[in-house]
């Protein structure tokens, strides 16, 4: 069976799939996206993924004119052609096809692309190395932009390291998140602290679910800033985003996080979001 992706308004087997050499996403970063999880051939949380959506596409003036029935639609036909029941959707609008000019052209159509893939979701989930590198970022991270030229350099580090995930410091030396994801820390009183939702990290949708079923089993979560001597300190550290769900971090650079153990709150927090979700 062959894998099938949609591109604007057209379902097409997945290597035929393409866009126009002028399309502004891939001349100049010009557009925005959505990773949704799916289990269960459910999607998982999207409410907050279409609300986000629609955010950053307010946030960089592109006028593209959907509906969240829409999208459903098409993201379930693909769930449907793709055979997925665990799976990943990715959804990109750009501002489509113009001759190459910076400013915002006239005339352009939105370009909207939505490819589905498997995955598999373990039931046992293992700690994994990060490192820390600078957040070479603009101000705006808050928007899911498809520009990213920094997570990816960021990325590639952590590769190079052997690490899963790399985690951004800004100058001030406090944590912003992962290249793509969200950082949490549990500390000795164990509270769980993340980083605030504002212009300086993207506010994960996977993060607010987190956060909500935390406090239904009263666990303290205080959003504020924290450093990478912080994080080395923690009882655990974990990183959540749509596609990590909950993943533990047991290991900062060369530092062991408590005992290099999978850690109680990490696991329990994976386990009720997966619960929650089915
Ligand atoms: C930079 C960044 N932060 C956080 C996240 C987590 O967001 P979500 O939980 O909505 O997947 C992502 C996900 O791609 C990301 O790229």
């Amino acid at each position: 069976m062959s894998r099938i992706s949609y591109v604007n308004g057209r379902y097409l087997p997945h290597k035929m799939s393409m866009v126009h050499i002028e399309d502004r996403g891939y001349q100049f970063g010009d557009g925005v996206y959505e990773v949704v999880l799916v289990l269960n051939k459910k999607l998982i949380d999207f409410d907050g993924h279409y609300r986000r959506l629609k955010r950053s596409l307010e946030q960089i003036a592109l006028d593209y004119h959907f509906s969240q029935t829409l999208i459903k639609q098409i993201i379930n036909r693909l769930i449907r052609f793709n055979l997925i029941s665990n799976g990943l959707i990715y959804l990109q609008v750009t501002r489509g096809v113009a001759e190459r000019a910076h400013q915002f052209p006239d005339d352009a159509s939105a370009t909207l692309v939505v490819t589905a893939k498997p995955i598999s979701i373990s039931p046992v989930i293992e700690g994994k190395k990060a490192i820390t590198t600078t957040d070479q970022r603009w101000d705006r991270r808050d928007i899911k932009t498809i520009q990213l030229l920094p997570n990816c350099i960021a990325k590639q580090e952590a590769v190079e390291n052997d690490a899963f995930e790399a985690i951004m410091v800004m100058n001030d030396g406090t944590i912003t998140e992962g290249a793509s994801s969200n950082l949490w820390m549990v500390n000795k009183e164990n509270q769980l602290i993340t980083r605030k939702a504002s212009n300086i990290i993207l506010n994960g949708i996977t993060k607010v679910t987190i956060a909500e079923i935390a406090e239904t089993q009263k666990i303290q979560v205080i959003e504020r800033a924290f450093t990478v001597n912080e994080a080395k300190g923690a009882k655990e550290l974990f990183i959540t985003s749509a596609t990590a769900i909950v993943t533990p971090i047991t290991q900062l650079d060369e530092h062991m996080i408590a005992d290099g153990n999978v850690g109680p709150v990490s696991l329990a927090l994976r386990n009720m979001y997966l619960k929650k979700a089915l």
